[in-house]
């Protein structure tokens, strides 16, 4: 049987971290994506214990950068002749407005300039692959919604719950957007909300804060079986432009008005990175 290769971005911790480990234990080759940093390598070692020893790749990129993005997947399109599934895990909450080297705000670039970019520069090595599949990581919060007068959206309107339900509604519409782009490459795509789960998410938040979300909320690696079912198993190989609430399809309420009001974001992005 051939291994299938999959890529999944935040394989450093939370959720993406816990994927990475069931992936392995199951005989996927894996490459997490996730920062240059010493948590990185240590999270690398551990998926590689926790699986019993199998062996990963960690290739290091900033998601907030276009140019590291575009670094990784040359090393990526160089190293590969396909790849079988790409998870776009990482994501970030912020609550003070930040912004990249080209002045561009942190979440609007890592939940959904990234994701962006990979769907489309990984698209040849997932179209090789025969059954390439693409999975963005949302979440429920997309509904909270709103898309952008502007690409990119102005920081001086920045508000952090307002900027990670947009970037949740806009990585939402580019997976359903590329599943109809991507019908004729054979490329399903499928977007997910994991469930409310204890992870780092919540990290710029008081303490107290996560400590109580810990003790309510779903485990990663409860998360993580439903982010590899979904993403990997072969009852979902002909599904595509689905959105999972967890491991239930759940249909997107005004989805048509929303995908044409996407269509003019969507090619303002592609303008905005050059690609
Ligand atoms: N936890 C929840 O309740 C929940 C609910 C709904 C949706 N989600 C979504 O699930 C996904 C995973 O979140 P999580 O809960 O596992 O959170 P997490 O523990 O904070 O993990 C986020 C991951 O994203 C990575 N990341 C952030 N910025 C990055 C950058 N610039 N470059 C490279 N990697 C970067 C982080 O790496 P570093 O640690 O190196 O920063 C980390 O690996 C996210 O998309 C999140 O929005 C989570």
């Amino acid at each position: 049987m051939n291994t299938q290769t999959c890529i999944i971005t935040g394989g450093n911790a939370g959720i993406g971290k816990a994927t990475a480990i069931h992936l392995a234990k199951n005989d996927f080759e894996v490459i997490i994506l996730a920062r240059d940093s010493q948590k990185s390598i240590d999270a690398k070692a551990e998926i590689e214990e926790q699986s019993g020893g199998k062996k990963i790749r960690l290739i290091t990129v900033d998601l907030a950068e276009k140019s590291s993005i575009l670094n990784a997947c040359e090393i990526i399109n160089s190293d590969y002749s396909s790849i079988d599934y790409l998870i776009n895990n990482a994501g970030i909450m912020k609550r003070t407005l930040s912004t990249n080297t080209e002045g561009l705000e942190l979440t609007f670039a890592v939940n959904f300039l990234a994701p962006f970019l990979l769907s489309r520069l990984l698209k040849e090595k997932l179209q090789s692959s025969n059954n390439g599949r693409i999975t963005n990581v949302s979440s429920a919060l997309y509904k909270k919604g709103k898309l952008p007068s502007s690409v990119p959206p102005d920081p001086k309107k920045f508000n952090g719950s307002e900027a990670y339900a947009d970037s949740k509604l806009l990585v939402l519409l580019d997976g359903m957007f590329l599943s109809n782009a991507y019908s004729e490459s054979n490329i399903q795509v499928n977007t997910m909300h994991p469930g409310v789960v204890g992870t780092e998410v919540f990290r710029e938040y008081p303490k107290w804060v996560g400590s109580i979300l810990n003790l309510l909320i779903m485990k990663p690696e409860k998360a993580a079986e439903a982010v590899a079912h979904i993403s990997t198993s072969h009852s979902f190989d002909s599904t595509s432009g689905k959105y999972f609430n967890f491991r239930q399809t759940e249909s997107i309420k005004n989805l048509d008005q929303l995908l044409q009001q996407y269509a003019s974001i969507e090619s303002s992005t592609r303008e905005l990175l050059g690609i």
